[in-house]
């Protein structure tokens, strides 16, 4: 039962729904923790505030090791051992997140946010990556539709997110066994469904 499974997808993507409905939808089968990133534990959710609710100018490569660390740290402190203890792990954002953000959209090139990351994760890399795909101006029309805030990376320019949209494209086609792609245009109700058939397919876990 110890799977890992990250959710990826770019602002508005609806992510953040998705895993609510998964925890609610797995708790009632088996052992599983949601959680995410930058995040999930106290020094990676520092790190979030110094990435995130800053305006001043952070340069590029200072904004990927943090990602990079508050990943090391949050793997090594939450994922592995909660993995460990044999339950489901469900993560908002991973590794890709540093590949289509820093590696597509800044431009830092996915070879180098790899060679960074590997040393962060050391080959853990997730079992199951569901990638909710959403157009950019959907995204971005939705995120300014709600309630939530929005942080430092929300507010680039639409160019930004179609570049962070066309670096998940590249990684899915990259993945292809890792990374299951989903239609996030659909309702809340049928992207869950969606997700929740390709977790069970994927792990055999159809008789839940
Ligand atoms: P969230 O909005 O999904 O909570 O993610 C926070 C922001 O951080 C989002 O704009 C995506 C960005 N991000 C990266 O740029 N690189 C990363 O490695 C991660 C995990 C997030």
């Amino acid at each position: 039962m110890s799977y890992f499974i990250t959710i990826e997808g770019p602002e508005g993507s609806g992510k953040s729904t998705v895993i609510e409905g998964l925890q609610a939808y797995f708790d009632k089968h088996l052992p599983v923790i949601t959680t995410r990133e930058p995040g999930g534990i106290k020094i990676s959710e520092s790190i979030r505030s110094i990435i995130l609710d800053s305006d001043d100018k952070m340069d590029y490569r200072t904004e990927a090791l943090l990602f990079a660390a508050s990943r090391r740290q949050h793997l090594v402190e939450k994922v592995l051992p909660t993995l460990k203890e044999g339950k489901m792990v469900i993560c908002d954002r991973f590794i890709d997140s540093s590949l289509a953000y820093q590696g597509y959209a800044r431009g830092l090139g996915v070879e180098d946010i790899l060679k960074i990351n590997g040393y962060a994760i050391e080959g853990k890399f997730p079992d199951l990556t569901l990638y909710l795909h959403v157009p950019p101006e959907i995204g971005i029309a939705r995120i300014q539709s709600n309630s939530r805030e929005t942080n430092r990376l929300d507010r680039e320019k639409l160019d930004f997110h179609q570049r962070v949209v066309d670096g998940y494209e590249a990684l899915y086609k990259t993945y292809p066994e890792r990374i299951v792609k989903i239609d996030a245009t659909q309702s809340p109700e049928a992207v869950l469904n969606a997700c929740i058939q390709v977790i069970n397919k994927r792990f055999n876990l159809d008789m839940i």
